[in-house]
């Protein structure tokens, strides 16, 4: 099953695609985290990438493309992945389209988490991130067992850069005028799952599988 991500910034995308990998045994591909991974260990691609994601800019199609395309070539691949967070321009969603029709397919589903822009910024402000396994928190919705403690792997939680309000405005904004168009791009393909993503989180997982099936 080939799964993209569709919703805001923080609309709950990175939560989901977690379980739904969990559940249907494939690989959980968010660029975000791949950015993040390269921007931790110093890499020129993390450097570059950088100065766009402290802006709440996007990275350029020319840093994303490939490196998604050759990701999903890979042969933990060859049953499906989740997209998190990609494609993110109609030039990316285009590129994904060509690629996949090249070998006589399309993606299965576009989830679309709907959640209001007030509820994103008040969902941003609490999150915490583990630097370490990527776990995913919230200060009040989701809370760790142990305050700023993942409860997974024990290192200390963190929030993110781009998480600061004046910069989740801005990613709000790229939102709406560079990505929200792909909610057309894949209605018209008749492949749109809408979800709404101001549920508490296992309602909005159970309103995906239902969809999707076991
Ligand atoms: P990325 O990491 O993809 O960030 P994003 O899309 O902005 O999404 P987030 O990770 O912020 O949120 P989410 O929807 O995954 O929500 P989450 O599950 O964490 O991208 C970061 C940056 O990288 C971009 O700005 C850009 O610069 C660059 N980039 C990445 N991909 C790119 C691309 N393709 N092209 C160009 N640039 C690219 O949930 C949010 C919070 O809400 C958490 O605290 C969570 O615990 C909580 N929560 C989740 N579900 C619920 C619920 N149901 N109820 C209550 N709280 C909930």
């Amino acid at each position: 099953m080939k799964i993209v991500m569709l919703g805001a910034p923080g609309a709950g995308k990175g939560t989901q695609a977690k379980m739904l990998a969990d559940k249907y045994a494939i690989p959980h591909i968010s660029t975000g985290d791949i950015f993040r991974a390269n921007m931790k260990e110093g890499t020129p691609l993390g450097k570059k990438a950088k100065e766009f994601m402290d802006a709440g800019a996007l990275v350029p199609d020319e840093l994303t493309v490939d490196l998604v395309l050759d990701r999903i070539g890979r042969e933990d691949c060859k049953n499906g992945y989740i997209l998190d967070g990609f494609p993110r321009t109609i030039n990316q969603a285009e590129k994904l389209t060509e690629a996949l029709s090249s070998q006589g397919g399309d993606i299965d589903f576009a989830v679309n988490v709907d959640v209001p822009d007030e509820s994103i910024i008040k969902r941003m402000a609490g999150r915490r991130m583990c630097p370490s396994c990527g776990a995913s928190y919230h200060v009040v919705n989701i809370p760790p067992k142990k305050e700023g403690v993942c409860d997974r792997c024990g290192a200390d939680l963190i929030t993110r850069k781009d998480d600061q309000p004046e910069t989740v405005k801005n990613r709000l904004s790229v939102y709406h005028e560079q990505t929200q168009p792909l909610y057309d791009y894949y209605k018209e393909k008749g492949l749109v799952v809408d979800v709404d993503g101001t549920k508490p989180m296992e309602e909005v997982f159970k309103a995906i599988t239902d969809r999707l099936g076991e």
